[in-house]
């Protein structure tokens, strides 16, 4: 058993691991004597037969055949086609980007005609790395861990994941790029004041800033929790070179008169010289960019020869830089920290070895805190490399237990407690935390898409139990649970991980409370556990990638207009008598909101306004049942009771007639107590039973409603 680090690159893709020659980790040649490998994979059109290239092979055929080379699937990795950074890339990328086959929303990449998860492209990639770090390693390679950017989401992180399982890798741990890249730094080691670190972290195609922080362990050992990320996924070395690319076009109009702007050719060679010309000026004042018969057209074949000096090159990315710096201080600002609140800076990337963007750092922090003295190209895979080395199991989390087991145990070989939220250990400890909260998307009141939070962002994972909240049911035999993460309240707005839905069998009724586990693994996988109070009924799952996502609430299906305007005048009606019925228990400000929205609801109708109606009824609906307070309890209380059992409707109305004397009394504590025992009154009688649901209760596809006493929350 061998385990090496990867750092699975946008660009460029490398490999550490233990060297039993020199006991130390190091840096990986692959089967061309290079530390990097380009993530990049083709397929080669030849005598008629496809043959699969990868890396350097790749990307040296890529000029020929553009559309069947995929660069970048890492922009890809778990998302959706429909999501913006998609459109972005295709709009870049030369390959054909698509939809899933049925129903899968998930973005998929055509090559040689077929359909294939980003995954699977990235399975390439790593099967390549895994079998030259073998050769070179001299025996075979079966775990690693793997780095992603801190940016990542599950369901990104969950197709990394996948794509080394195709690969046939065991999985150790999959880690942030920067906290990788800390302990490559060293700066796990004991010793030293160290609290705070940024990365900065500038790659070829995509910018990368997080703030890490140390939290010591009992031996000293510094661990990391990152506690945020920011950047542009679309900013990096790539982008120095075109515009020395921008240059050299410029110059052959200039001083050759001919237009290569079209030419792919022209402009593969052109983006070649531009990176060396970059590289030698980090070096030199001056360089000269030669393309012998770089042009061939109607004007004859035509080479460049074109002069280019530091300072030129200096002025031309000088708004990339700045941006880069505006970007270090917007996150600094966003914690409210300065220059002096971090300890090390760490230089990440080979972006950020292009002379101007080290200064750039250099002269915003100071000299003495910026360190590279490691490859910036190679420090993500050295730190996996040392993580891969040191990880030595998961430990059994029973408290009398703790025993390491093998990656693959599914319980523990002592004690046989389940291994799920199982912790890696080994002497380089790493804290983790959820950077975003994770929830689910409900309805609440009138609102519908309420994001609803059930492990809180900040939590650290694995978690020692599930985290549980109550919600529901609709009027839905379809119990259908959206899960997010995400930190905004609209659900949608948050990213969707996926789906877990169920049919409520016939001989379980409606309308009952339904509770909503989460529980996070250490390897950052989601299981939702969907259980119906009083029943045996539950259900566990992880959330489903590959379903249809969950509609945005406005395309929800057209009803019959006339329908809704005679629910709309009901509604209206109903509220009147609302209003007259329970006034003395409904508090002046909430009575006028009321009576706002009747006279709106009024106005729909004769207006034949058949946009607002529906609108207007689940308003009225909510203040009816929701925001009144007693008088919402009480209008409850009447539809509880409404052909329930004699026993309820007694205890019900008893109930009732407490909370008015008590109410009548003035005593506040004892009507607050009075009614949260009518509330449980409520609540019992719909779970006994199939009563009609609330009004406002509708069949949102199956959402769940979050119930009354969360309201608030
Ligand atoms: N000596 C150098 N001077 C300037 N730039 C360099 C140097 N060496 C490499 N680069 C640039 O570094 C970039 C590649 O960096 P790196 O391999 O870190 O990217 P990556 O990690 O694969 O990409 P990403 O971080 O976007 O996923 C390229 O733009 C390359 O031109
Ligand atoms: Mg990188």
């Amino acid at each position: 058993m061998k385990a090496i680090g990867i750092d699975l690159g946008t660009t460029n893709s490398a490999v550490a691991a233990h060297d039993p020659h020199r006991d130390d980790i190091a840096v990986l040649t692959n089967s061309k004597g290079d530390r990097l490998t380009p993530s990049v994979v083709g397929l080669a059109r030849r005598d008629g037969k496809d043959q699969t290239l990868v890396g350097e092979d790749a990307l040296r055929w890529a000029v020929r055949q553009p559309r069947e080379t995929v660069v970048s699937v890492k922009r890809l990795m778990g998302r959706d086609f429909a999501d913006r950074s998609v459109a972005q890339a295709r709009e870049r990328l030369s390959y054909e980007i698509v939809s899933g086959p049925d129903d899968d929303p998930r973005a998929h990449v055509l090559l040689g005609g077929r359909s294939r998860t980003p995954s699977e492209i990235s399975s390439v990639i790593l099967d390549k790395l895994v079998r030259d770090a073998a050769r070179t390693l001299g025996e075979q390679v079966t775990h690693a861990v793997i780095t992603v950017p801190a940016y990542f989401r599950d369901a990104q992180r969950a197709a990394t994941r996948e794509a080394a399982e195709r690969a046939g890798l065991v999985v150790k741990k999959i880690i942030d790029e920067p906290t990788a890249a800390a302990v490559a730094f060293g700066l796990h080691k004991p010793g030293g004041a160290r609290s705070r670190v940024l990365v900065y972290d500038l790659g070829g195609g995509t910018f990368d800033i997080s703030v890490l922080n140390t939290v010591k362990d009992a031996e000293g050992n510094s661990q990391f929790q990152v506690l945020r990320s920011a950047g542009d996924i679309w900013l990096g070395g790539d982008d120095f070179d075109l515009a020395i690319v921008e240059r050299i076009i410029a110059w052959m109009r200039d001083e050759r008169g001919v237009d290569p702007s079209r030419d792919k050719e022209f402009l593969f060679q052109a983006k070649k010289a531009a990176e060396a010309a970059k590289r030698e000026l980090n070096e030199l004042s001056e360089t000269y960019i030669v393309i012998p018969a770089a042009y061939h057209g109607p004007e004859g074949i035509v080479d460049v020869e074109m002069a280019l000096t530091r300072e030129e090159f200096q002025r031309m990315i000088a708004p990339l830089v700045t941006r880069t710096m505006d970007l270090v201080k917007e996150t600094l600002t966003g914690y409210e920290l300065t220059p002096d609140d971090i300890s090390d800076v760490l230089l990440v990337g080979g972006g950020t070895l292009t002379r101007p963007v080290y200064e750039a750092v250099e002269a915003y922090f100071g000299g003495d805190k910026v360190r590279r003295n490691i490859n910036p190209m190679e420090c993500v895979a050295y730190g996996a490399g040392v993580l891969a080395e040191t990880l030595n199991g998961v430990e059994c989390p029973a408290p009398q237990c703790l025993k390491a087991n093998e990656y693959t145990a599914e319980a523990c070989a002592d004690c046989g407690q389940s291994l799920v939220n199982a912790r890696p250990v080994g002497s380089t400890g790493l804290f983790e935390s959820t950077p975003m909260a994770m929830g689910i998307a409900a309805v609440k009141g009138a609102r519908r898409d309420v994001f609803v939070p059930i492990i809180p962002a900040g939590s650290p994972f694995p978690l020692p139990e599930p985290r549980t909240r109550t919600f529901h049911a609709t009027d839905s035999r379809l119990i259908r649970v959206p899960v997010y993460e995400g930190d905004s309240h609209v659900a949608s707005e948050n990213d969707e991980q996926g789906v877990v839905e169920f049919e409520l069998p016939q001989e379980i009724e409606i309308n009952r409370h339904v509770d909503v586990s989460f529980n996070y693994s250490a390897d950052r996988i989601i299981t939702v556990r969907v259980s119906v109070r009083g029943t045996d009924m539950a259900l566990e799952a992880t959330p489903r990638r590959d379903k249809p996502r969950t509609p945005p609430p406005e395309t929800e299906r057209e009803v019959d207009s006339a329908v809704l305007r005679e629910e709309l005048g009901l509604a209206e009606r109903e509220a009147q008598h609302f209003l007259k019925r329970y006034g003395p228990y409904i508090e002046h400000t909430q009575e006028l909101k009321v009576r706002r929205d009747i006279t709106q609801a009024q106005r729909a109708v004769e207006m034949g306004d058949s946009g607002e109606y529906q609108r207007l009824t689940e308003l009225l609906l909510d203040d009816m049942y929701h925001q009144c307070g007693l008088a919402s309890q009480f209008r409850q209380a009447e539809l509880a009771s409404d052909g329930a059992p004699l026993e309820t409707v007694k205890a019900i109305s008893e109930a009732v007639e407490q909370v008015k004397s008590a109410h009548r009394n003035g005593n506040r504590i004892q009507t607050a107590e009075q009614a949260k025992n009518l509330r449980s009154m409520i609540a019992v009688a719909y779970s006994e039973r199939a009563v009609p649901s609330l009004p406002s209760k509708r069949d949102y596809d199956g959402i769940l409603q979050v119930p009354d006493d969360m309201a608030g929350g």
